[in-house]
């Protein structure tokens, strides 16, 4: 079965791959589709609609979409679907390790540090059916970054079942746990 993943990131079509080993997953840059839809939503599910809506438009055929990031009690669930968009530096993104300095200042020692990762993941079959689901990676927000593993917020995310970072995991071990993983697991269950 041929699947579009609506994504550029490479990492995350290895990780979808191994879920999904039935399925050959094309990403738009396969066929040089400059792929950037603008996620307008106000929630993971719809701006994974968004995206998955905009390549079925390109490909017309099946699609998977997914969108994440990380929602923090304490800041009343920011960044949440701004995530990769937290925080600027002179008009333009900061990277991993700077938004990770900024949530921390944020959060300050505030003494509520529960935080969770969250993935939506919706399969377009065509434009007038979809399947979606929404998965958490539940955790607590450190006081600094710990481990060199991972990317992203995995630093300041600390899961107390492990005993470690999220940063501090093996590959092996986040791609069983996390709030991606999780979700494309269910998705699979109902597509396959
Ligand atoms: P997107 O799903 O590609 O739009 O990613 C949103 C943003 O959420 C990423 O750029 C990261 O900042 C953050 N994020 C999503 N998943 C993870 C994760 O597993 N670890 C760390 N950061 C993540």
């Amino acid at each position: 079965m041929n699947i579009w993943f609506a994504s550029g990131n490479k990492g995350k079509r290895k990780e979808l791959a191994a879920i999904l080993p039935q399925v050959k997953l094309r990403i738009p840059a396969d066929a040089g589709i400059d792929f950037d839809p603008d996620e307008t939503g106000t929630d993971f599910i719809e701006n994974a609609l968004i995206k998955a809506r905009a390549l079925y438009k390109l490909v017309k055929q099946p699609v998977i979409a997914d969108d994440s990031g990380l929602c923090v009690d304490a800041l009343g669930g920011r960044p949440g679907i701004y995530s990769a968009r937290y925080g600027s530096k002179d008009g333009s993104r900061l990277d991993g390790a700077e938004r990770n300095m900024l949530l921390l200042k944020e959060i300050g020692d505030a003494s509520c540090r529960s935080a969770r990762f969250v993935c939506a993941m919706a399969f377009l079959f065509n434009e007038n059916r979809f399947f979606a689901v929404q998965e958490t990676l539940e955790g607590e927000i450190l006081y600094e970054p710990r481990g060199a593993g991972g990317f992203g917020y995995d630093p300041i995310v600390y899961l107390p079942e492990q005993k470690c970072s999220v940063a501090e995991l093996s590959e092996e071990l986040k791609n069983k746990l996390s709030h991606r993983a999780k979700a494309a697991r269910l998705l699979a269950r109902a597509i396959l």
